[in-house]
């Protein structure tokens, strides 16, 4: 019997155990069902939703010396149950349900012990390979076998597969024409009429995973290799990151799902009262837009007066955080020799004046570190640069990785995992928070270390500045995809979509350029929404805070609060549509968005609590002026239910405030 030490139970547990010969476990409610097979030392699985098989038998195993079980290797096959509630610090939901019936199918050597895992739940499942290696040595681990052979025809939508970025576009495709993928890959299964998607949980000491179609359907494990094209050295004694697969009945079932947390270890950090979500702002998109630098200069950013402005407007507006960009010396090497200095501030902004004046306001200063993928460096420089942060009390780091890898490492790899997670760790022992830029996709480790709090890992708000942009389809996409893995840095909310005031300006300089095609694709009531809708609980107003000054719309802003404890998608089609509902003490909010047609949607408000009143301040596009928030409000309880009319590329958000 396998009682899990960490299962603490918040309301009831059950760990049931039971040895059976049978390959064979089934979700709490019987719906989904998985099996094992056999064939001398290799085993293989399958997966069924209700009638319908979801994947055929599939290859499981790894390819390493050492990691191969004998045809003789004795099988045995244990089950377990359990069913806690635990509760997070913070996060979408503060209390989550973790209900799965387990099945461990070991092979056994005399020199080795393989496991795999499986955890099933009513809405999907994870499974991982164990091994305890006799003979001690480290593995060298060339290839997983693992395959998820899709049964049926359906529809797909995820990036390509890249082990150096995730900041690409979706693609929509037929799961046949399907060539790779970064996971999370979301999928729909025709006539079956349900939806899923494979990601994976726990990613740590181990590469990422993507796929690639091996033909009709067959989806394979790709991991992203070290320079020798070894994919990972491990411990002889290891577990690896869970493969997932969600299951819902609807696309907003998968939004909904706590899988992907639930496979991950319970919190390593003893004393989290200093892990606070909060809403920022900062000097930040004037760089992107071409008006200001991060190198000092005539248009320096992050200067002393620049700060005292920001910090005086975000504690004027109900904002807790600052984040500066361009505040340390060093960003003329950027793209070149790659040199950052994280412990000397430009000569023109005054850290200890700055952060004495922000806490004398009780607002949180930001410490921005681009590395340019210089890991080295910043490995050497991190422990002595967090200890002067917190000695200045800065508890956020915002990290950016852009820029390639020395030595032909992989942002994705093993290299790059274990990196990643050296800061989160590191971080925590100098109480600071992480916000990663061009990181490694998110896996739902916020449970373990919650100051691991977002990150960007897909096109945010920056590709607005520079590019042709961001769709309204990709926004409709993007909740159904990226998000299923955990929150993520957006930085929405740009008012000026035009950027009329950027373009007046004589001295901008073209950055990443020629950018004076480049414009925000949505309405301003769907920027506004996309503060509900793209969970962070970092949570940004993007915009430079002349486009707020005497902004009506702003106000939803300034009472939207970034530490919910509960959220819901209520309605949405991939692509299409979405409408989102989350809960921070007693104040609701709601965010709904469209593609590039107009939309009127019915949304029932049985999500508020029942018998009180609320003030509905209802911020919606104006049908002619994308520029333009018609702001009203009304009275509502949870039995009525309200019109949400969207105009193209368009949204709303409401802010629901009981009397
Ligand atoms: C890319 C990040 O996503 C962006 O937020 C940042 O401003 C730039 N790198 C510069 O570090
Ligand atoms: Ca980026």
């Amino acid at each position: 019997m396998e009682v899990k030490k960490y299962l603490i139970p918040l309301a009831a547990i059950a760990v049931l155990s039971a040895c059976s010969s049978e390959p064979t476990v089934t979700s709490p409610d019987g719906n989904i069902k998985v099996d094992v097979q056999r064939n001398e030392g290799l085993l293989s699985y399958s997966v069924c939703v209700g009638a319908d098989t979801l994947i055929l038998p599939s290859p499981l195993g790894l390819v390493a010396e050492g990691l191969q079980p004998t045809s003789d290797a004795e099988m045995t096959v244990s089950h377990s149950t359990a069913d806690e509630t635990w509760e997070q610090p913070w996060g979408e939901n503060k209390e989550v349900r973790n209900h799965y019936n387990e099945m461990a199918v070991s092979l056994t050597d005399k020199d080795l012990s393989f496991t795999v895992r499986f955890r099933v739940f009513d809405d999907g499942l994870g499974f991982r390979y164990e091994w305890n290696v006799a003979a001690g040595d480290s593995i060298v681990l060339r290839d997983e076998l693992t395959r998820f052979d899709l049964a049926r025809k359906g529809n797909s939508w995820a990036i390509p597969a890249s082990f150096e970025t995730y900041e690409l576009e979706y693609r929509n495709l037929p799961l046949d024409s399907v060539t790779d993928a970064n996971t999370p890959f979301t999928f729909s299964i025709d006539q079956a009429g349900f939806f899923g998607s494979i990601h994976e949980a726990a990613l740590y000491d181990y590469p990422e995973m993507t796929l690639v179609n091996e033909g009709g359907r067959r989806l394979r494990a790709n991991l992203a290799p070290l320079p020798d094209g070894v994919k990972a050295y491990l411990p002889s004694s290891f577990a690896t990151p869970w493969r997932t697969i969600q299951i819902g009945k609807s696309a907003c079932d998968l939004i909904n799902s706590n899988l992907i947390i639930n496979l991950n270890e319970p919190c390593k950090i003893s004393d989290t009262s200093w892990i606070k979500p909060q809403k920022y702002v900062g000097i930040w998109w004037g760089m992107h837009l071409g008006t200001q630098t991060w190198t000092m200069g005539p248009r320096h950013g992050a200067t002393t007066e620049n700060a005292i402005k920001y910090i005086d407007f975000a504690s004027a507006n109900n904002i807790q955080g600052v984040l500066f960009e361009g505040w340390n010396e060093g960003w003329e090497n950027w793209g070149g020799n790659q040199h950052f200095n994280y412990a000397k501030a430009y000569a023109d902004f005054d850290i200890d004046s700055i952060a004495s004046y922000a806490a004398s306001k009780g607002i949180e200063l930001w410490a921005h570190n681009e590395t340019g993928g210089n890991i080295p460096e910043y490995e050497a420089a991190m422990d002595s640069a967090f200890a002067w942060y917190q000695s200045l009390g800065i508890h956020t780091v915002k990290t950016g990785y852009a820029g390639g890898f020395a030595g032909g490492q992989f942002h994705h790899s093993q290299y790059g995992v274990r990196h990643y997670q050296k800061v989160v760790e590191t971080a925590a022992r100098y109480q600071l928070m992480i916000d990663a830029h061009e990181p490694i996709k998110e896996t739902g480790i916020r449970r373990t270390w919650p100051n691991m709090m977002t990150r960007e890992g897909a096109r945010g708000m920056e590709w607005n500045a520079w590019s042709a942009g961001n769709t309204p389809e990709y926004l409709c996409t993007l909740p159904f995809v990226r998000l299923l893995s955990g929150p993520m840095d957006y930085t929405p909310g740009i008012f000026d979509i035009n950027y009329e005031r950027a373009k007046s300006d004589p001295g901008r300089i073209e950055w990443n350029g020629p950018n004076d095609y480049c414009k925000i694709n949505t309405t301003v009531a769907r920027q506004i929404a996309n503060w509900v809708i793209i969970y962070s609980p970092l949570q940004m107003a993007a915009d430079q805070i002349e486009n707020y000054e005497g902004h009506e719309a702003f106000q939803f802003f300034r009472d939207f609060d970034a530490d919910c404890q509960w959220s819901r998608a209520l309605q949405g089609e991939i692509g299409k549509y979405i409408v989102v509902a989350r809960r921070a003490g007693d104040k609701f909010f709601l965010g709904a968005g469209t593609d590039s047609e107009p939309r009127t949607l019915r949304v029932p408000l049985d999500f508020l609590s029942e018998g009180k009143v609320y003030t509905a301040a209802i911020y919606a596009d104006h049908p002619a002026n994308p520029s333009k928030v018609v702001v009203s409000s009304t009275k509502v309880t949870s039995k009525d239910t309200l019109t949400i009319a969207m105009a193209a590329a368009g949204g709303q958000a409401i802010t629901f405030i009981p009397d």
